[in-house]
């Protein structure tokens, strides 16, 4: 298993370029199921969690033809049963089970466990599918979903931590090619949710309402192909923001949307950085002292889950006392005991941080334990003074396209090292 090694201490500056969202790229592949015509789409990120979801498009049937950011998949068949040695790999397989239903009208996928950052349930993908008339069985670790026809409802999707991204993106790629109208109420309105629905209207789908809570969907009788532009990664910009922040002497994001990181930059002005703009590119810079910061995660435009853990990394060296509430995954702070390895001061006082900022965080092996929390490790590394070595880096590859060359580019001693 490969290691990164980084030399903490160097600060940074210059540009990189943000790569399309890994988040957005995930749904919209498995979208391409709803057709027999190719899609072609631009900007998939070279990742883990893309291979894997074209692996199990394959597995269904699928031609799948990949040339640097361009993929093309055209699945003029699909067998319907996704089973668990090809799911197990990415908990984002799950789906697959949306289109599978709208075209084949059934669909068997192994059930996703839970995973480090916490239980992550799919009874809300689930009560969508009845509700557009699917039985739903789960039995032998898999979920089998199956109708004779699908009829359009209203469906609400709000569950006890709010809207479900992929129970949204799930039961919106079942319902556009269901008879009739279908409502889904407590959407989730993630830039990656607009980002499949636009996607879909290109393939012919009639979807009124993404980015809001309210999904309104006219069903129609079949989807043609289609071509996009994955939107570009916002928690990629978000952790190269902090990364910025954290150590830099001015760093520039090209390629990003603005509007969909302001809960990040937002955060950072807070704190004392100095964040400027333009339609395409973010900057952030260095201001004076940083300040301490309460925050909390909430849904989009809230302040991002995904990002709570480089935030964590930050403030554990910003002055004073932040605080940082985590309401989406309450569990989901792995990165807590790794980063008290590095000298941080943090207790977990229930789902919140409360972080007592040091002047000095020093390097240490630590343990990647799932995607953020390991980018967290490598912005604290960053920092710290002395080697850091992150292990069970594949956590980080399954998300981030090349992370340690982009941090290289801009200035930081970092080095994978094969094993
Ligand atoms: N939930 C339920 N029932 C469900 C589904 C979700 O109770 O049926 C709960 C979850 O347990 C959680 C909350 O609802 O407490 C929100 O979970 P959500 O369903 O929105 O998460 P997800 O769709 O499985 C996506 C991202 C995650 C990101 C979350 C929240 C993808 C592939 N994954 O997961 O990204 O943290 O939304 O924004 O889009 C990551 O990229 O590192 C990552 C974990």
């Amino acid at each position: 298993m490969d290691k990164i090694l980084i030399h903490g201490g160097h600060s940074l500056s210059g540009s990189i370029k943000i790569s399309g969202s890994k988040n957005s790229a995930l749904p919209i592949l498995a979208a391409t199921l709803l057709t027999r015509e190719p899609c072609i789409l631009h900007r998939v990120p070279d990742l883990s969690d893309t291979h894997y979801m074209l692996q199990i498009l394959m597995h269904l049937g699928a031609e799948v033809e990949r040339a640097s950011g361009t993929v093309t998949v055209k699945a003029e068949k699909t067998e319907s049963v996704a089973p668990y040695d090809v799911v197990r790999k990415m908990r984002a397989s799950v789906c697959v089970l949306g289109p599978l239903l709208g075209r084949c009208k059934e669909a068997t996928v192994s059930l996703p466990g839970g995973c480090i950052i916490g239980d992550r349930p799919i009874d809300l993908h689930l009560k969508g599918f009845e509700a557009l008339g699917a039985a739903v069985r789960v039995e032998n670790g898999n979920v089998k979903v199956f109708a004779p026809k699908l009829a359009g409802a209203v469906i609400n999707l709000r569950g006890k931590f709010g809207p479900t991204v992929l129970g949204t993106d799930n039961v919106l790629m079942a319902a556009v090619l269901a008879e009739g109208t279908t409502v889904i109420e407590g959407a989730a309105s993630e830039p990656e949710v607009v980002d499949l629905a636009n996607f879909l209207n290109k393939m012919g789908a009639k979807i009124e309402g993404a980015g809001t809570r309210r999904l309104i969907i006219e069903g129609v009788a079949e989807l043609h192909g289609a071509e996009h532009d994955i939107i570009p990664d916002r928690i990629e910009a978000g952790t190269f923001l902090v990364a910025g922040a954290i150590c830099g002497k001015g760093v520039t994001l090209k390629r990003v949307v603005p509007e969909h990181i302001s809960a990040v930059t937002n955060a950072l002005t807070q704190c004392g950085y100095r964040i400027e703009t333009t339609d395409r590119s973010v900057t952030v810079s260095p201001n004076g002292e940083a300040q301490a910061l309460e925050i909390a995660t909430e849904p989009y435009p809230g302040f991002p889950t995904d990002m709570q853990a480089q935030m964590c990394a930050l403030l554990s060296t910003t002055k004073g006392i932040s605080a940082i509430t985590e309401n989406i995954f309450p569990q989901r702070y792995m990165h807590v005991a790794e980063l008290k390895r590095m000298g941080a001061h943090m207790q977990l006082e229930g789902a919140t941080a409360v972080i007592q900022g040091v002047e000095r965080l020093f390097g240490a092996p630590v343990m990647a334990s799932d995607l953020r929390a390991s980018a967290a490790l490598v912005l604290a590394g960053l920092k710290a003074e002395g080697q850091t070595e992150v292990s069970r880096v594949y956590h980080i590859d399954r998300g981030y396209e090349h992370l340690d060359e982009k941090l290289s580019e801009l200035g930081a001693h970092i080095e994978r090292v094969k094993a």
